[in-house]
């Protein structure tokens, strides 16, 4: 029988000592919107001269003190906490047919301010179903995705002329990882939108820079209104509330224009264009069609930009598993040829390498879920209205999942796949609301692995260690001491 006693939890004071009363901000918003930590979705600025951060509750220490499953208060702020493969598998198994992630208050609140619609992050219900279908035709389909590598690989090619121009002497870039956003930025907008913005370009326009600026101003501004109530902004007419707002509006411009250009263009051949064609064949308004396309962007541009950046880490730290992978590429592709789609199906060592990168340093650290209704995890029952911290970060770092789970050892992924627990890995989410655009993002970073593996020694410039940060997605604590060597 399920049990109704209390579940674990954290004394108050252990739990509320990191909280949203210190912090300004509540690492729950971060969950809700992959992608959408404080520094958001667009082109962060370098790590020094930020504001400091501090840290989010250790989760894993957590979970090893008080089990997999512990409930926790942060001021008003009620959650129980998920940290094992077996409870997420109940979890799945019982999951409701349009299953919800935690409300970002303050988008749903511009959106109704001014007559938008909700794209995916933000949906519930019926209408996020008939959204999410129409998408994920085209988008968790493997042929339709294999399409994109033409475009995925435009922008690689000047990724690959800007590593050159930025690195010094020694081979380091000056703050690599507003880069590696630039080249996800620049990438995602292409498939989206069928247009490039020059971010890989010496002086980018202003359109471009605009842009990214919004979605700056936007991310920085909804974290503050997620831990004060959004109606308070907006009745007071704060400055926050007039920032985000603002942001929002130069943001919904940007994107309308660029689908109108695109669903113009194509208005002859509609089942020709990746984007007329879910338009089209679905019944999608165009201000669904406007509010999802803008959500895919802000999910997709940072945690692809960050998974790229561990990768290299790792693999800088690890240069037996780089000169393996090396040799995988150069098996497969010959001298100077492009990769494409279909020759990364020749590459198993290239995906482990990328499984065991976001197993080790994934970038989204959890997800959330608000329960609908009653429900059994283990040995309790839940109310419906609970809200549930999925900590996937944690699973990977667990002795009990992963055998000698500090190192990085793809070859687990080959050799030992059949003994790991599917549940122990989930770094694009769980169930029928898991990341949808997760074979677009893979499909970028193993295109991008080969190019820069193949062009470029990855190599540590320092062994000392790089923390990791819960800033929404989780951020190296200092620049990341890896430099590119032409090979
Ligand atoms: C390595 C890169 C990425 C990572 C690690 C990642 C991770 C995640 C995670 C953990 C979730 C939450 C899933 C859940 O609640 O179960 C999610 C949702 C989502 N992601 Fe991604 N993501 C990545 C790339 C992308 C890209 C490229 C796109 C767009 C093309 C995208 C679009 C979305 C959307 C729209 C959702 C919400 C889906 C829904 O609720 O139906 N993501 N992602």
């Amino acid at each position: 029988m399920p049990r109704r006693a209390p579940i674990p939890s954290p004394p108050p004071a252990l739990g509320e000592a990191r909280g949203p009363g210190r912090t300004g901000r509540s690492c729950a918003t971060a969950g809700a919107a992959p992608g959408g930590g404080e520094r958001g979705a667009g082109v962060r600025p370098g790590l020094r001269g930020t504001r400091a951060h501090l840290v989010c509750p250790p989760q894993a220490e957590y979970h090893k003190k008080y089990g997999k499953i512990f409930r926790m208060k942060l001021g008003s702020f009620d959650s129980v906490h998920l940290g094992s493969p077996c409870l997420l598998e109940a979890l799945y198994r019982t999951e409701s047919a349009h299953p919800q992630r935690l409300e970002i208050k303050p988008w749903k609140a511009y959106r109704d301010y001014r007559e938008e619609g909700y794209g995916l992050l933000i949906l519930e219900g019926e209408d996020w179903q008939r959204v999410r279908s129409a998408f994920q035709k085209k988008l968790m389909k493997p042929v339709e995705i294999m399409k994109l590598d033409n475009k995925i690989n435009e922008v690689l090619a000047d990724f690959m002329g800007r590593i050159d121009e930025l690195c010094d002497e020694r081979g380091r870039i000056e703050d690599l990882y507003s880069e590696l956003n630039k080249w996800s930025f620049e990438s995602i907008c292409l498939v989206l939108y069928e247009k490039r913005f020059g971010l890989l370009r010496k002086n980018a326009g202003d359109e471009a820079l605009n842009f990214i600026m919004a979605i700056k101003t936007m991310m920085s501004t909804f974290g503050r209104m997620m831990v004060t109530p959004v109606e308070l902004h907006k009745s007071l007419n704060t400055k926050v509330w007039q920032a985000h707002t603002l942001a929002w509006d130069t943001i919904f411009k940007s994107v309308k224009s660029c689908i109108d250009n695109r669903l113009e263009k194509y208005s002859e051949q509609p089942s020709t264009d990746f984007l007329c064609d879910i338009y089209h064949h679905n019944q999608l308004s165009k201000k669904e069609l406007y509010a999802a396309v803008t959500e895919l962007q802000l999910a997709a541009v940072e945690t692809t930009a960050n998974s790229l950046m561990w990768i290299l880490y790792n693999l800088s730290r690890n240069p037996h598993v780089q000169q393996k992978l090396l040799k995988e590429i150069q098996r497969v592709l010959p001298e100077n040829q492009m990769p494409r789609a279909e020759d990364l199906r020749n590459m198993p060592y290239l995906k482990a390498c990328l499984k065991e990168s976001m197993r080790l340093t994934p970038s989204v650290p959890f997800t959330t879920r608000t329960l609908d209704k009653e429900t059994v995890l283990g040995e309790y029952a839940l109310p419906k209205g609970t809200v549930l911290m999925l900590n996937t970060q944690v699973l990977g770092s667990n002795e009990e999942n992963f055998k000698d789970s500090s190192q990085f050892r793809p070859e687990r992924w080959l050799q030992e796949k059949k003994k790991i627990n599917p549940f122990a890995h989930l770094p694009f989410g769980i169930g029928k609301r898991m990341c949808i655009g997760r074979r677009l993002a893979e499909l970028q970073l193993h295109l991008a692995l080969c190019w820069i593996i193949r062009k470029y020694d990855i190599v540590a410039t320092d062994h000392e260690p790089v923390e990791m940060l819960h800033l929404g997605i989780l951020v190296p604590s200092r620049e990341l001491p890896i430099a590119f060597r032409q090979r």
